[in-house]
């Protein structure tokens, strides 16, 4: 069993979505999400990630049933502050939970959830999930006003969105590297703990990994495009790698 407890590397979690996306792109039984969340277990990742979304696109409800009973490391479920979703995240069994916006239309989640402007609705997610014995997180944007709100609300984690460092280039990508490094530390000095997760791949998760602050990564639409030429094993393996070369 893994746990939540700091360790000296940032801990790997693999997002499994998209194994999903591509067995409901066909509507069949295959490539199943829990075998492969087993197979990245085995290989050495240290938890798995799931995003059950409200229009189903990919990880279904009996996927999450299927997890609970196979993951043995730990199950992180993302879900939206939607009241059904809140509901069935309550009762998954998932040792963490990750509140992320969700929109219908983006292709995946667009940016860190609006703490401000979300914070009545949070004020009661939080607890609820939180009352499972579940450890909660916040997917926000690497801002200070959006951690102030976090810290207000008694989550114990955020993860910092590094969406807009994955997709910038050169000086702006340096800019928006110091702006999650110096996120991290504030989220730190706040008493939050800190995750990071979106658009991680094997060219840019170096960077994230080196901030001392960040204690999980949630990768995974490039360990499953990876994988598909590499192996899963093999994939996992690699990331595994570079994590731990990061702080050194
Ligand atoms: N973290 C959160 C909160 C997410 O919503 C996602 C995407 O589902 C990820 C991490 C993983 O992003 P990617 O698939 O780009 O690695």
């Amino acid at each position: 069993m893994s746990t939540l407890d700091p360790a000296p590397d940032p801990r790997l979690h693999v997002n499994i979505d998209h194994v999903a996306t591509v067995r409901q792109a066909r509507r069949e039984a295959f490539p199943d999400p829990v075998e492969w969340a087993l197979r990245c277990e085995a290989a050495g990742a240290h938890g798995i990630t799931c995003h059950l979304r409200k229009d189903r696109r990919h990880v279904q409800d009996a996927d999450i049933h299927r997890l609970r009973a196979a993951v043995t490391t730990l199950l992180n479920l993302e879900c939206s502050l939607d009241d059904s979703m809140l509901t069935i995240a309550e009762g998954s069994g998932s040792e963490a939970f990750c509140l992320v916006p969700e929109n219908r239309l983006e292709i995946s989640t667009e940016g860190g959830l609006d703490v401000i402007r979300e914070t009545p609705r949070l004020r009661e997610a939080v607890p609820r999930l939180a009352e499972t014995g579940g450890h909660v997180s916040i997917f926000i944007d690497p801002d200070h006003r959006q951690l102030d709100a976090a810290a207000a609300l008694g989550a114990p984690f955020v993860e910092l969105h590094t969406g807009a460092y994955a997709n910038a280039r050169g000086a702006v990508r340096e800019a928006e590297l110091s702006r999650l490094a110096e996120a991290s530390r504030y989220a730190r000095s706040l008493g939050l703990r800190v995750n990071a997760g979106h658009g991680l791949d094997f060219e840019n998760t170096g960077p994230i990994a080196a901030i001392a602050e960040i204690e999980e990564l949630n990768i995974g639409f490039a360990m499953v495009a990876r994988a598909l030429f590499d192996g899963v094993d093999a994939c996992v393996t690699e990331m595994l790698r570079l994590i731990a070369g990061a702080r050194q």
